[in-house]
């Protein structure tokens, strides 16, 4: 999370939210219980604004055509559009556009990242990078050799070093979390040892809510010279991110989450660390010279981008951050997301902790959170609180949420997460009361 200036940013006043929620046709709509309505599910994915949509149809409608391919004048326009989105997405997390990767979605950018240390350990076990590549001793995993990851991880920063280790015989240890639903972020020191080669943790808990100390990681896993891989999913849309400030070496988000399109996302690393990776998908685009016998590949971040990309999504992306950017003058839309998110998690969380029966998760501080916010309701499964929840017209999420071993650790099987996004209002977290006495008063 960056520092300082984000504290006097003001949430949205109700004139500033009328106009903001009127780019959002999605949100006028109402529910099969007839009831308007009320989107608290931005954490699974976010509404799109019609800046979005619009830029997706004009693409599609004037400059249509495969990127990186061809000399007609459509395909130019359709390059400099595809670039121009880069360009900016990386501005909005303080990245040159050459360090940024578009990917399927984070969980794509995720498993790069992973097959880059499998498959440079494999090319060292040969003795040789069958493409002349260079392989960097960085990404190379030995027999006994640490994966450390947390407790709290969504299983796309999970799953992926789960199957590295088992390619290389590397191990894999996490950062447990603690009876009270925090990070143990005082076992870290003890578990970053010399054999420690990757450090990969959320940003921000897509559960908990709770923003992860990044320095402290960062500073350990450089200890021992380890690569550091955040998953930026559930910071990126919601706070001020400055990726290459925070000192990790690669981090991933998706553009769905940040009112962008789907089939989008995003994979930032140092412009060093992504030549010393090898490809993740091989094919057109990503190649420099390809002969029958052997191929070599461009320079990052084209290696990356094997095949016809989604360019109408990158353009939609980019109209999301400039939408997002705009939210207030000079470009600080992102202080305004901040401050009128945490102001709802704020009002959330007072509201929750005058019900006995609710037992929420994650820190208990709307300041070490995103604004997100996970509970329990004490002998309702949360499904059944998700059915009355949609009866009132309100869209959560429940479940593991891609969380397992952290609703095991938290001793629940599932929980209600209600999430924000710019576009919530007050009266949304009126919405998820009226649910959840209902919720409380017919099955506890
Ligand atoms: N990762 C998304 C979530 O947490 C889908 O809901």
């Amino acid at each position: 999370m960056n520092a300082a200036p984000t504290l006097a940013a003001a949430p949205f006043d109700a004139a500033e939210l009328a106009a903001l929620r009127a780019d959002f046709p999605i949100l006028s709509r109402t529910t099969r219980s007839g009831r308007p309505l009320v989107y608290l599910d931005s954490g699974a994915t976010s509404q799109k604004p019609l800046a979005v949509l619009d830029a997706e149809r004009r693409f599609y409608t004037e400059h249509n055509a495969a990127v990186h391919r061809g000399a007609h004048q459509l395909a130019e326009e359709a390059t400099d559009a595809f670039e121009a989105a880069r360009a900016a997405v990386g501005a909005f997390v303080g990245a040159p556009a050459h360090e940024v990767v578009f990917t399927k979605n984070a969980t794509e950018s995720l498993n790069l990242v992973a097959h880059a240390f499998s498959t440079s350990t494999a090319y060292a076990q040969r003795g040789s990078a069958p493409q002349g590549q260079r392989v960097d001793p960085r990404f190379v995993l030995a027999e006994g050799d640490e994966v450390l990851v947390t407790e709290a991880e969504h299983h796309a920063n999970l799953v992926p070093w789960q199957e590295l280790c088992a390619r290389t015989g590397a191990v894999l240890r996490w950062v447990g979390v603690t009876d009270d639903g925090l990070l143990d972020a005082d076992a870290l020191d003890g578990l970053v040892t010399e054999r420690t080669r990757v450090v990969a943790f959320a940003h921000a808990s897509n559960v908990l809510g709770a923003v992860a100390d990044v320095a402290r990681f960062v500073a350990a896993a450089r200890r021992v010279g380890a690569v550091t891989v955040l998953d930026a999913c559930q910071s990126v849309p919601h706070l001020g991110v400055d990726l290459p400030a925070l000192g990790v070496d690669l981090a991933a988000f998706s553009g769905h989450k940040a009112l962008g399109p789907s089939g989008v996302g995003v994979l930032w690393g140092r412009a060093e660390l992504l030549e010393a990776m090898p490809p993740f998908l091989t094919g057109g685009s990503m190649i420099e010279l390809v002969r029958m016998e052997r191929s070599t590949y461009a320079p990052a971040p084209q290696k990356f981008e094997a095949g016809v990309p989604m360019a109408a999504q990158a353009v939609g992306l980019h109209a999301a951050v400039d939408y997002l950017r705009a939210l207030a003058p000079g470009g600080r839309g992102m202080e305004r997301v901040e401050a009128h998110e945490r102001a709802l998690t704020a009002l959330l969380l007072e509201r929750l902790a005058e019900l006995p029966w609710v037992r929420v998760v994650g820190p208990a501080a709307a300041a070490d959170r995103v604004g997100l916010v996970s509970f329990v309701l004490e002998g309702v499964h949360a499904h059944d609180v998700g059915q009355l929840l949609d009866d009132e017209g309100v869209a959560v999420r429940v479940g593991h949420h891609c969380a397992w071993p952290l609703h095991r650790r938290l001793g629940a099987a599932a929980t209600t997460r209600v999430s924000f996004g710019p576009y919530n209002q007050p009266s949304d977290v009126d919405a998820v009361l009226r649910g959840l006495h209902r919720a409380h008063e017919l099955f506890a």
